[in-house]
C-alpha cells in the first residue's frame, strides 16, 4: 500500500464539519474525535493521516507538499494566495468579509485618509484599490472590533458570520466585501503524482456534500 495521503485540516471552526464529513464518507474519525494532544492522526480506512492546524499553516503545508490535501477557508486563500490547486467548495463554514463601522458612522465622510484595522491587510488592500481609495492599514492580531471603539480605526475589515460580535460592540456592516466558504486545496506536484487517488477522495467528498 501506498504511505498514507496526508491532509491538513483547519483547526477550530471548520474542524466540526470536516470531521463530520469524512465521517459521512464512512471514515472512521475516532483519532480525531479523541485526539488528546497527539499531533498526526490516522484516518485508516481512508489511507490517510490528517494534521490538525492553524489555517495558515494549512496553506503552508499544502504549498511545500509535506501535506497533499488541506481543508481550509477561502479568507485565509484569498489574504495568503500561494502555489495549489483549489479544487472544492465544500459549503460550509459560510460567513463574508465585510467593512464594518460604528453604528451610524459614515466611513465615506470627509477628506482625510481612512484607516482601516484588519488581520487581512491584503484583502484589505485590493478591496480598496479596486475603488480608486488610498487608506491606512493598520494590522491587529486580537480582537479588531476594539479599533474604532478605542479610535484606533475608522473601520475594520474582518469576518462576520452572525453579526453577533458586531451588534454586541456598537459596530454595524456598511459594505460586504465577499463571501466566504471552506475549500480544499491540493499541492501540484501531488495531484500528479497521486492522481488516482486524490481523484477517488475528491470524488467521495463531493458525492458527499
Ligand atoms: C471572527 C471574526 C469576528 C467573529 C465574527 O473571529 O474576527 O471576531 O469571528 O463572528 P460573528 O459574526 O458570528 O460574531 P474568530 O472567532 O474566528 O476568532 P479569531 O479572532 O481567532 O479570528
Amino acid at each position: 500500500m501506498n504511505k498514507p495521503l496526508r491532509i491538513a485540516l483547519t483547526k477550530g471552526r471548520l474542524e466540526k464539519d470536516t470531521v463530520g464529513l469524512f465521517e459521512k464518507i464512512g471514515f472512521d474519525c475516532t483519532s480525531l474525535r479523541e485526539k488528546g494532544r497527539k499531533l498526526i492522526l490516522p484516518i485508516p480506512d481512508a489511507n490517510a493521516e490528517a494534521v490538525l492546524a492553524k489555517a495558515n499553516d494549512v496553506i503552508t503545508y499544502v504549498e511545500h507538499g509535506v501535506c497533499d490535501i488541506g481543508v481550509v477557508g477561502k479568507d485565509t486563500i484569498t489574504e495568503m494566495g500561494g502555489k495549489f490547486y483549489e479544487l472544492v467548495d465544500l459549503g460550509f463554514g459560510k460567513c463574508k468579509f465585510a467593512l464594518a463601522v460604528k453604528k451610524g458612522s459614515d466611513f465615506y465622510s470627509g477628506f482625510g485618509v481612512k484607516t482601516v484595522a484588519t488581520k487581512y491587510p491584503n484583502i484589505a488592500r485590493t478591496y480598496f484599490e479596486s475603488k480608486g481609495m488610498d487608506i491606512e492599514i493598520v494590522k491587529i492580531e486580537g480582537s479588531v472590533e476594539l479599533a474604532p471603539l478605542l479610535e484606533l480605526a475608522d473601520g475594520i475589515v474582518d469576518i462576520v458570520e452572525t453579526g453577533t460580535t458586531l451588534k454586541e460592540n456598537g459596530l454595524e456592516v456598511a459594505e460586504d466585501i465577499m463571501p466566504i466558504s471552506a475549500r480544499v486545496i491540493v499541492n501540484r506536484v501531488s495531484l500528479k503524482m497521486r492522481q488516482k487517488e486524490i481523484e477517488n477522495l475528491i470524488n467521495l467528498i463531493e458525492e458527499n456534500l
